[in-house]
């Protein structure tokens, strides 16, 4: 299974996921990262990894549709399977989800539908939530919303400080991503509706 990974920022979930493959917990590949940001340090990730990295520059392209069949033609190059995206902080087109419907993954940092957006586990945490996690879903044409695959929790203790949930919430996601992928790669994933049944 071929896998891209798209991303605009850290890429501590995309470097989590190649070394889940690399140890022989997946059977797949990550063939490239791709990026919409020059800066992105997930670039020197793919790099000390030896992995394909493209950017592709937004200000190239008028619209976001233009932008997305750009993106397609790249992932169509690898045979790409699987799209994961990790922190990538565009907002994909109509025609690319229904490009890849169901081949499209995301990891949100709350326990979805709670906290949807940007700053999700500063939001729950300053909420004064007593429990928040991370999920992750397929992805569908509206943010933060397609069916959910996997949900783990954490409990926001008293004494616990913003910085150390956030460490916590990381912690996670590097492991429930990479089990995610694995459902995925193991073709365990079924999605009825919103429903997603794992054999
Ligand atoms: C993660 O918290 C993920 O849940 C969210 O964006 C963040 C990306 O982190 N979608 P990183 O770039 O993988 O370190």
């Amino acid at each position: 299974m071929n896998i891209a990974i798209l991303a605009s920022g850290n890429g501590s979930n995309f470097e989590a996921i190649a070394k889940a493959i690399r140890r022989g917990q997946i059977r797949a590949e990550v063939k490239l990262l791709i990026t919409d940001k020059p800066q992105a340090f997930a670039r020197f990730r793919a790099k000390k990894l030896k992995i394909k990295d493209i950017f592709i520059n937004p200000d190239n392209y008028p619209s976001r549709l233009l932008f997305d069949k750009k993106l397609v033609e790249v992932l169509k190059i690898d045979k790409i399977d699987l799209v994961v995206l990790a922190g990538y902080m565009r907002i994909l087109s109509p025609y690319f989800v229904k490009k890849y419907k169901n081949k499209i993954l995301n990891i949100h940092p709350s326990l979805l539908p709670r906290f949807k957006g940007v700053n999700a586990i500063a939001r729950a945490f300053n909420h004064g939530s007593k429990l928040t996690g991370v999920t992750v879903h397929f992805v569908d044409s509206k943010v933060d919303h397609g069916p959910v695959i996997l949900q783990s929790s954490i409990l926001i203790k008293k004494s616990m400080k913003l910085k150390s949930l956030e460490k916590e919430i990381h912690k996670l996601e590097h492991k429930l991503y990479p089990l995610a992928i694995k459902l995925f790669a193991e073709k365990k994933l079924k999605v009825r509706g919103r429903k997603v049944a794992i054999n």
